[in-house]
């Protein structure tokens, strides 16, 4: 199972400041010095956290592969159409949201969401749909053309070790069967922490997983230290 580091916090970081730390270049080396195998980015269309000149500067330097969200709107899909990444991931997105909350409704707007994905695929970018683990969502996005869907694993994440576990991971297990029964390539994300991430083995043929938020905080810890001993020893 392959790893798609998602460095968009660390753009937040940086934009706290409104600087130019932390580099969300540097972010990615790192990444994928570890493992990670794409880095994911989600340009919003506010551009709260990754800003256009992010998305130019990664395609020129990743060593990997640039997997960028992003959401239904034209200026994006120019933008995707320009730098063409080796994926991008189709999400809703609404102005207010603190992260993405739900699927994308690609049962409720096949024809738009098959339109839209067209010329991305024309160009040869892979495109995947991030859907909730629903039947009838995985059906319509085996319709559209897409060759990948990513299983929003969030309701999965935040019913780990409730009663509601075992139901929340059978449906991302049955959504997943489905999905490759219909031929199509499944990846997941969103919520997965050092925990919760374990049960993803369960689930046969899952080719990739995007992380963020787990990998980033804990990132603060294992770092602590090493910084603050850093800047001990420069001022003693
Ligand atoms: N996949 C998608 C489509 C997302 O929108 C996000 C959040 O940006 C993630 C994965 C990563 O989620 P998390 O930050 O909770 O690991």
């Amino acid at each position: 199972m392959l790893l798609g580091v998602n460095i968009d916090h660390v753009a937040t970081l940086r934009n706290a400041r409104g600087g130019i730390e932390p580099s969300v270049m540097e972010a990615a080396r790192i990444a994928e010095e570890n493992g990670a195998t794409s880095i994911t980015t989600h340009l919003r269309e506010d551009r709260r956290h990754i800003k256009d000149e992010d998305v130019y500067t990664l395609i020129k330097t990743l060593k990997t592969q640039l997997n960028l969200e992003m959401a239904m709107t034209d200026d994006i899909q120019k933008i995707a159409l320009e730098i063409r990444p080796h994926s991008i991931c189709l999400v809703p997105e609404k102005r207010q949201e603190i992260t993405t909350e739900g699927g994308l409704d690609v049962a409720g707007q096949l024809d738009r969401v098959t339109e839209f994905i067209k010329p991305l695929l024309d160009a040869g970018i892979i495109v995947s749909l991030f859907i909730d683990p629903d039947e009838n969502q995985v059906k319509a996005s085996a319709k559209t053309g897409a060759q990948f869907i990513e299983m929003h694993t969030g309701t999965y994440s935040e019913a780990f070790g409730t009663a509601n576990e075992e139901q929340e991971f059978l449906n991302l297990k049955n959504a997943a069967k489905l999905a490759q029964s219909l031929g199509l390539k499944v990846n997941a994300g969103h919520g997965l922490n050092y925990e919760n991430v374990k049960r993803m083995h369960e689930i046969p043929g899952l080719v990739e997983l995007n992380i963020g938020h787990s990998i980033i905080s804990r990132a603060v810890f294992t770092g602590l230290g090493e910084a603050v001993k850093k800047m001990h020893d420069l001022i003693k």
